[in-house]
């Protein structure tokens, strides 16, 4: 079964280059983003987990806890971990799954036949602190992930969360954001005190309420 937007996310317990680890424990009232590699000592995935341990900084300051994923075994990961910190300049700082009998991976539906059947896809996963699914991104093994898009994502989302609004396309951190079309005309001067813009009565913006 896929897992879908506004489900709860499945919960597992894993071994992980950091313990064995129980996926909502772990995750306490934080966010989460768990994310799929198909393989260990693949280019692309030695980037991408490089790129994410140097991104640590800017996954705390959103309260965001970051948790990857292989289907190789834990012996293999740690000798990975070595060549990621040495060629990516940096330390992983982050768990990874050992997944070698593809428990995670099938509960996440991160196998896709169609593609291959021996490794996951590049899925990721964004999960609330209500342990609900809040974004899915699937990339092809073959093209690395923008981790400064998943940033901008999860930013989004955690506005969006707490005030009525959304995000327009290509909305970036300052830029105005969207009244939700369910805050009535009335009451929007209340709520959104930094002003507004009626281009249509279904077009209102205000600027991002949480700066
Ligand atoms: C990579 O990470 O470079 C990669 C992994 C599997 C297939 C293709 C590329």
């Amino acid at each position: 079964m896929p897992v879908r937007l506004g489900d709860i996310a499945p919960d597992f317990t894993a071994e992980t280059t950091e313990g064995t680890i129980n996926f909502h424990e772990w995750l306490g009232s934080s966010w989460g983003v768990l994310f799929s590699h198909p393989a260990d000592f693949t280019p692309v995935c030695t980037t991408e987990l490089g790129t994410v341990a140097k991104l640590r900084g800017e996954f705390e300051k959103r309260n965001v806890k970051v948790m990857a994923l292989s289907v190789d075994p834990l012996d293999s990961h740690h000798k990975w971990i070595g060549d990621i910190n040495e060629t990516q300049n940096t330390v992983v700082n982050f768990p990874i799954i050992a997944d070698p009998e593809f428990k995670v991976a099938n509960l996440y539906d991160m196998v896709q036949p169609a593609m291959t059947d021996k490794t996951t896809v590049r899925s990721v996963f964004v999960i609330g602190p209500d342990k609900k699914v809040k974004l899915t991104i699937t990339y092809p093994a073959s093209t690395g992930r923008n981790f400064d898009e998943l940033l901008r994502v999860i930013e989004s989302l955690q506005l969006t969360a707490e005030y009525s609004v959304a995000t327009p396309a290509n909305w970036k951190h300052g830029e105005d954001v969207i009244i939700v079309t369910g805050v009535k005309d009335e009451d929007v001067p209340a709520k959104f005190p930094k002003g507004h813009k009626k281009i249509k009565p279904y077009l209102r913006t205000t600027p991002q309420p949480n700066l």
